[in-house]
Parts: structure tokens; sequence; C-alpha cells
């Protein structure tokens, strides 16, 4: 199994994902996507939106403000309860999320039970803790022309929060959907975007970050069919995440979430954990989330959430089952599952195992000699051909070829293209796969 460690250094060598912030010495639990980082995290989500949205005629997309009246997190439970524990050591005063330093404890533990499991802190080695206090994980900011020495009654009537989670820009505008679409139950709103975590220890490169992004499905259905609902929402999960982004199968587990652990707003939670470098994680969760978020609305609101069957002319506030999974998460799994390293020739080397449809580059052109004009022409032919065929097509004519190969091995190209003395007699050209690293030769028309 590949290292974390490995997959961080390649991931900056190579231009995926460096520390935010990097040159100021970067600011913790968040991650900048290089060039080929933020190619391959658009496919992934061009993928994901490819399969649950354009491929499906239940699903409705949409792109909701991450600012949002702060009644929505009243509403939603996300101002009382969207906390994690939080303890410090009184020693060196370091902090930390409880359930995460000590075993056999869960995110409502109490300091009683948290000081009888003995922990010592992570960073001094002593057992010296305050009690447990629960941190809000929300971001608070203020809205509009708020100054910092302006009273408390002003800075609090314009607090704003950024969005924890998307799901509540799709419930807010379920009425607005009912209302201009007129779905029939099941439908689903669909949303990708960004959410804000503070979370208290940002970890494992990007599984556990303080801003990462989203992509969520609200599935609307009648109560009465839920399970049934549940179960195909279920099944699609496995699919896209096997046939599409090409998972495997036995690094998934499902996990049946037990009530104690359970989200305040769902009744059933499966969680689908990976098999990372550093171990078993949470890769994305299921959640029956019932009326819980409609009916808060409509309380808060005053406004109608009901939906009212075309055949039946039953009316009822549709449940919701809810598949929410990180970009970030997903990146990492693809990422690790595609990590090699092998030995061609007795020569070691690393290498990125990525499926053709999310490789960053589809073909990599390169002439066999650089100060051959001839070649390099030619080659400057099928490279503007190719890219203007598929898009995705980069050149390379730096140091030489065997160089050239090991640097389209660790960027994931699937195919290098050389063009050498050969083509300008019979337009035919090298290509030589990634994985195998063998070689056939096909004619330019072929491509
Ligand atoms: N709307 C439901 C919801 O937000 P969640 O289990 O808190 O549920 C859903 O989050 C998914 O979002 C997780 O399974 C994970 O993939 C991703 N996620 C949550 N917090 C994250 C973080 N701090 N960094 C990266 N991804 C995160």
């Amino acid at each position: 199994m590949s290292k974390l460690e490995d997959i961080v250094s390649l991931c900056k060598r190579r231009g995926f994902i460096f520390p935010g912030s990097d040159v100021y010495g970067g600011f913790a639990g968040t991650w900048d996507f290089g060039p080929l980082g933020v190619t391959l995290k658009k496919k992934i989500m061009d993928e994901w939106w490819k399969f649950f949205v354009e491929d499906r005629e239940d699903m409705y997309g949409i792109d909701a403000a991450i600012l949002m009246n702060p009644k929505t997190w009243e509403a939603s439970g996300h101002t009382a309860t969207f906390a994690d524990p939080l303890v410090e050591c009184k020693e060196c005063k370091s902090r930390f999320r409880a359930d995460k330093i000590a075993d056999g404890i869960n995110e409502s533990v109490t300091t009683e039970e948290f000081l009888a499991t003995h922990t010592k802190c992570p960073v001094c080695g002593k057992e010296n803790w305050g009690p447990i206090r629960k941190f809000n994980m929300m971001f608070l900011t203020h809205v509009g022309a708020v100054l910092p020495d302006d009273d408390k009654e002003i800075a609090e009537k314009n607090i704003a929060y950024l969005r924890p989670e998307t799901a509540q820009g799709i419930f807010t505008n379920y009425k607005n959907v009912v209302d201009t679409f007129y779905p029939d139950l099941p439908f689903g709103l669909v949303q990708q975007g960004k959410a804000f975590r503070n979370e208290i220890s940002p970890r494992d490169f990007i599984l556990r970050d303080r801003e990462c992004s989203q992509m969520e499905i609200e599935y609307f259905v009648n109560p009465s069919a839920w399970e049934e609902s549940f179960e195909s929402m279920r099944s699609l999960q496995h699919e896209f995440l096997e046939d599409v982004v090409k998972l495997p199968k036995e690094k998934i587990h499902e996990l049946e979430v037990p009530a104690e652990d359970r989200a305040h707003y769902s009744k059933r939670t499966i969680d689908f954990m990976f098999d990372y470098p550093n171990g078993e994680e949470e890769l994305m969760g299921l959640a029956y989330r019932t009326d819980f978020d409609l009916s808060n609305i409509a309380r808060e609101s005053g406004k109608s959430m009901d939906y009212r069957d075309k055949k039946t002319n039953e009316v009822f506030i549709p449940h919701v089952i809810e598949p929410s999974i990180g970009v970030e998460r997903l990146f990492l799994a693809v990422l690790s599952t595609a990590y090699t390293e092998d030995e061609i020739n007795g020569e070691k080397r690393v290498v990125l195992k990525l499926p053709e449809n999310l490789a960053p580059y589809r073909f990599c052109v390169s002439p066999l000699l650089k100060n051959k004009p001839e070649l390099v022409e030619k080659a400057k032919e099928v490279y503007d051909t190719l890219r203007k065929k598929y898009g995705n097509v980069t050149w390379d004519d730096s140091g030489n070829i065997g160089k050239r190969y090991r640097k389209q091995d660790e960027i994931g190209t699937p195919k290098c293209i050389v063009i050498d003395f050969e083509t300008l007699e019979n337009d035919t050209v090298t290509i030589r796969d990634r994985d195998t690293t063998e070689q056939i030769r096909k004619n330019v028309s072929e491509l």
C-alpha cells in the first residue's frame, strides 16, 4: 500500500496540490490545487455531475450562495448542535478534539468519560485536562458595514456563517424548484460547492480540511417509500465509485452508523468507508434525513413546504435521502488507488495508474529529438490535431525520451506519442502505454 507521505510529495513535486498560502508558511487546514490537481478534481466533479444529473431525468442541479440568511442555521440545528468536544491541556495549553485523541469515546463524550480514559497530551505527554467544552465548527463572519469597535448589538445583528454543508442551499430552494418545474416524486436537487468547517484538528492531508468541496444530493421521496429510495441511492453510489471513478470494490466498506453516533437530523446513516494509506476513513455518507429540514424551514419561514401528488392528490412534506461526498476525500481515494511503485528493466518508477477518463492528460506528444526541425514540425502538427480532437493533450520536448516517460508516468498520462524519422516516411508514430510500457506503431489517422 502506498504511503501518504509519498502521495503528498508527488502532489507537490508534480503540481497537483500545494499547501494553502505556501509562500507565507502555509495556513492549517487549507490546500491549493495546482494545474494538474485542478484538472483531476474537475474531471472527478464532472463525472459525478454527468452520472447523477445529466444522465438522469429525476435530478435538478442548483448553485446556491455560500452566504445564507442565518435563520437557515437556526432552523437546521447547526447553530445549536454543530459542535465538537474541545479539550485543553492545562500544562501546555494545546487544544484537541477529545474523541480523536482517546479510544472508545464518541462526539458526545462528557468530561468524566474523557478523564476516565487516562489519555496523555499528544504534545507534552502530561495528563492534566480542563473540562470538555462544545466548540461550534461554523466560521462566523459579519455582513455589511460592521466595524471592530461597533457595539455588540450591531455586530450580533449582522452575524453570518460560511455554510458548513451545501445541503441547506438545496433545502432552501426546494419550494422554488417545485413551483417552477413541478417535478414528480421522487426527484433530487443536486449541488456541488464549497463548505467550511473550523475543524479543531485538520489532519491527514486533504482528508480533514477547514475548507472543502461537497457534492450532495437531496432526494425527495414519498415518506411511505423512503426505504426503496434509500436502497436505490445506496447501489447508485457503489456504481459511481466502482464503475465510473474505478475505486476497488474491496477497499469500500459500508458502516451502519449506530443511533448515538448519527447526526441530529438522521434516522438512518450508512457511512461509506475507504481504505486510505493511513487506514480506514469515511469517504461519504448516505443519510435518511426524514422531513427534518423541510419541516423546520416551514416552521421558521412560515411558508408551506407541502407537496401535492399529481396522481393521488395526497398532500405531504416529502422525506429526504441524502448521499453526500467530499471532493477532496474522493480525490485522495482516486489518487491513492492510482499511486503505484514498480520496476521496469531494473529501474524503479512511480506511476499514477489513473483511469483514462480522469487522467489530466490523455496523450503526451513529443518529437524524438528536439534539435531536428522536421521532427518538431511534424510533432506540432500531430499535437494540434489531437488537441483539437481531445482537448487534454500535452507537449513535452524536455530532456531525453526516458525522462519524459518517467514524468508522464508520474502524472498519469495513459499514452505517450513519439514522432521519429519513420513518421516522416510513412505517417506512423510510436505509442507507449503507461501501465505496461509496451510500444506499438500506429498511423496518425488512427489516433
Ligand atoms: N450534508 C451532510 C453532511 O455534510 P457530513 O458527514 O458532515 O454530512 C459529508 O459530510 C461528507 O463531506 C463527508 O462524508 C466527507 O466526505 C466530506 N467532509 C466533511 N467534513 C470534511 C472536512 N473537514 N474535510 C474534507 N471533507 C469533509
